[in-house]
C-alpha cells in the first residue's frame, strides 16, 4: 500500500501516536493497568509510516513489535507518558492518542512488597494528567485525535469528549461488542469531528480503521480547518 508518491497523502508529516496500555506501579511486585494490547496504536503506526509520514511510536508496555521504520520510546506510566508526549509536541503535525492511558494511580508507591493483613485492603487513589486535554489547551498548529473506548452510550460521550478535550476528531468503538473489544484483530469505529459530522464505518480489520482514520487526518491537514 501507499508505496507511490502520489500515495503518500502524510509525506513529510510528523505524526506522533501513543499506544498500549499504562502501569501505575502499587510496589515492587504489583501495578494496575487496563486490557489494552496496542494493536490499534501500532496499526496506526504502520499504516502512517507507508503513507509517508515521520512516525514517532510512544507506547506502554505491549507483547507486540513495533513496525519497522517507526522511532519508538517505551514508558510505563501516566506521567511518562505524559512527558514523553509534551517533548515532542510542537514539532508534530497530528496527534494520535490510541493509548488507554490510567485514569488514577495509587496515592503512594510503597517502596517494599506490601504484606497481606486480615480483613480487606483499601488502595487510595489519585488522578493522573490527562494529557490529551493538556493537549487540546496547548495545541497552536497540531491536528489532535483522540480515541475513546466505550461500553454504553458511545454517541454522546464521544462529543463530549470532543469538546471537553478541545480534540479535532475522536475515533469512538463500542469494546462490548464482537469484534471490536480488546486485543481483536477487528474494530468497529466511528469518527466524531469538531464540525458535528459522523461517520460509521462497519467491522474491519485494525490495519483498514488505520488507513480510515489517517485519509481523514491527510484531508482535515489538507483543508487546515483545525
Ligand atoms: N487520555 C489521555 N490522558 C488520560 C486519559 C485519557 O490522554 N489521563 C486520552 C486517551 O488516550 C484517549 C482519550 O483521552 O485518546 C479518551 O480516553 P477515555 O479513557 O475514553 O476518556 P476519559 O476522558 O479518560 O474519560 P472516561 O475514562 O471517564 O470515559
Ligand atoms: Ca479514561
Amino acid at each position: 500500500f501507499f508505496k507511490q508518491k502520489e500515495e503518500q497523502p502524510l509525506k513529510n508529516k510528523k505524526i506522533m501516536i501513543t499506544a498500549g496500555p499504562t502501569r501505575e506501579i502499587i510496589d515492587p511486585v504489583r501495578f494496575l493497568t487496563n486490557r489494552s494490547t496496542g494493536k490499534m496504536g501500532y496499526a496506526l503506526a504502520e499504516a502512517a509510516r507507508d503513507m509517508g509520514a515521520d512516525v514517532y511510536l510512544i507506547s506502554g508496555p505491549v507483547a507486540i513489535d513495533p513496525p519497522r521504520g517507526v522511532e519508538v520510546k517505551k514508558v510505563e506510566s501516566a506521567e511518562e507518558m505524559y512527558q514523553a508526549v509534551m517533548e515532542k509536541f510542537s514539532a508534530s503535525d497530528i496527534v494520535i492518542k490510541t493509548a488507554a492511558v490510567a485514569d488514577y494511580r495509587p496515592k503512594v508507591v510503597y517502596e517494599e512488597k506490601m504484606k497481606k493483613q486480615d480483613g480487606d485492603l483499601t488502595i487510595e487513589m489519585e488522578r493522573t494528567k490527562d494529557i490529551l486535554k493538556t493537549l487540546g489547551q496547548e495545541k497552536t498548529h497540531q491536528l489532535l485525535i483522540g480515541f475513546a473506548a466505550e461500553t454504553a452510550n458511545v454517541e454522546e460521550y464521544a462529543r463530549k469528549k470532543l469538546q471537553t478535550k478541545q480534540a479535532d476528531m475522536i475515533v469512538a468503538n463500542n469494546v462490548k461488542l464482537a469484534g471490536a473489544g480488546f486485543g481483536a484483530e477487528t474494530n468497529i469505529i466511528s469518527i466524531f469531528k469538531k464540525d458535528g459530522t459522523q461517520k460509521d464505518f462497519d467491522l474491519m480489520t485494525k490495519q483498514a480503521a488505520a488507513r480510515e482514520i489517517l485519509l481523514e487526518a491527510a484531508a482535515d491537514l489538507q483543508k487546515g480547518e483545525h
